[in-house]
């Protein structure tokens, strides 16, 4: 519907709901472009990455998303203590969506960015607004990729994983993020966020078990972690992730 949508014609409207408590999973919003309005949930992200200028405008003008920044920055403090040059880092960025992460990394200096996504909709969306930025890009089904991404993403000497808010809420389910760290090379860095709720031992997501399994049994070294605030949610509180950055052992 939304091809010819006009970016700076976007007008996002946040309900005002008075106090009510509302879990992440189903924040919505109210669009209008020069099409009409519409009632959109956030994490209906096919229709938000098809009308351009969408995500920028909701996650990052309205809700002051910062997640893409601050794992920049721990990726960045790390390089320097490891006396690394960014130019070492070859990205396998899963969850991309439409390249915000990778416009970072693009912009620290990363030698190649590769992208993975589970629907056609980032992909399309990844091309439309940032044109060259990946040196590919799949549209994959993690739990079960094709033959041919799976070759391809084998073949990859990635150095280093980031996963930015893409984890848990329906979205990257644990066993997905597992198959991802399959294609990291050993000593390869991985930085991910997850929202403080999933950290926890009471998390019922699997990923604070399966993170801490991994740190635990030695598959991954830890080396930043960081909490901070994610964005803001539909009513204006402050959401908090935990962004960490550990090095995948041999
Ligand atoms: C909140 S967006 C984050 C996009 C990007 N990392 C950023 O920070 O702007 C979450 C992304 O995860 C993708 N996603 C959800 N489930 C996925 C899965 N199982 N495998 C790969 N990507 C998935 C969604 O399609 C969406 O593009």
């Amino acid at each position: 519907m939304s091809e010819t949508a006009d970016p700076h014609t976007l007008t996002v409207h946040l309900p005002a709901v008075n106090g009510a408590a509302h879990d992440q999973d189903s924040e919505w919003c109210v669009v209008e472009t020069s099409e009409g309005s519409r009632r959109l949930r956030f994490h209906d992200y096919d229709e938000i990455y098809a009308i351009p200028g969408l995500y920028e405008r909701l996650f990052y003008e309205e809700l002051r998303c910062t997640s893409p920044r601050v794992v920049r920055r721990l990726i960045e403090d790390t390089l320097e203590d490891r006396e690394m040059a960014p130019s070492e880092l070859t990205v396998l960025d899963v969850g991309a969506g439409n390249g915000m992460v990778a416009e970072e990394l693009d912009d620290l200096g990363a030698a190649s960015i590769v992208g993975v996504d589970i629907i056609e909709e980032a992909a399309a969306a990844a091309e439309r607004d940032r044109p060259g930025l990946y040196d590919d890009y799949r549209v994959v089904d993690l739990t079960d990729p094709a033959p041919a991404d799976d070759a391809a993403l084998r073949d990859t000497p990635f150095t280093c994983m980031t996963t930015v808010a893409a984890l848990g809420f329906g979205d990257i389910p644990p066993q997905a993020f597992s198959q991802a760290l399959e294609y990291l090379d050993d000593g390869g860095l991985v930085a991910f966020t997850l929202k403080d709720r999933f950290v926890s031992d009471a998390d019922p997501s699997g990923f604070s078990e399966l993170i801490r399994g991994l740190h635990d049994d030695g598959a991954l070294e830890p080396i930043a972690e960081r909490r901070y605030r994610h964005r803001l949610s539909m009513t204006g509180e402050p959401l908090h992730y935990v962004a960490y950055v550990s090095e995948k052992a041999a």
